[in-house]
């Protein structure tokens, strides 16, 4: 498949947009500044906080799994059975409970995965969400392949 070319300039703060990439899914969020400073504070209720199994580029094996830590961009695909989690950026909603502060939750059989794709503890889903290979053309054209 060929690499897709994605004009960001109009992602807005928080907001995601999906595009397609070799017929999967691939979602590009934009992570607010609190939102990016929440993720080192779930680190002891996940499985893999620091990416160590091999699920992204080394150039985004990081803290934020990102280039750019506001940019997330990843295979919009649970790695339980494939099924497509839902963005949940609420904080703390009844169904997810006090401590959540935002990530995606898949409805099949209810993985959770914080706003940088890492799979919380006990839940079906091996890993995290994979990060494609991707690059930036310049600060709003981003090439994902
Ligand atoms: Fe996502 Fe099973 S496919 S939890």
């Amino acid at each position: 498949g060929a690499p897709v070319e994605v004009d960001i300039s109009k992602l807005e703060s928080g907001q995601k947009i999906n595009v397609e990439w070799r017929g999967k899914p691939v979602w590009i969020l934009s992570r607010t500044k609190e939102q990016i400073a929440n993720l080192a504070k779930l680190d002891d209720k996940l499985a893999d906080p620091k990416s160590e199994a091999d699920q992204q580029p080394e150039y985004a094996k990081n803290a934020t799994r990102a280039i750019k830590p506001d940019v997330w961009i990843a295979v919009g695909i649970c790695t339980h059975l494939g099924c497509s989690p839902t963005h949940r950026p609420d904080l703390a909603p009844a169904d997810l409970g006090a401590d959540w502060m935002g990530g995606f939750y898949c409805p099949c059989h209810g993985s959770k995965f914080d706003l940088a794709g890492r799979v919380y503890k006990g839940v079906p889903a091996p890993t995290n969400l994979i990060v494609p290979p991707h690059k930036y053309l310049s600060d709003t054209r981003v090439l994902i392949g």
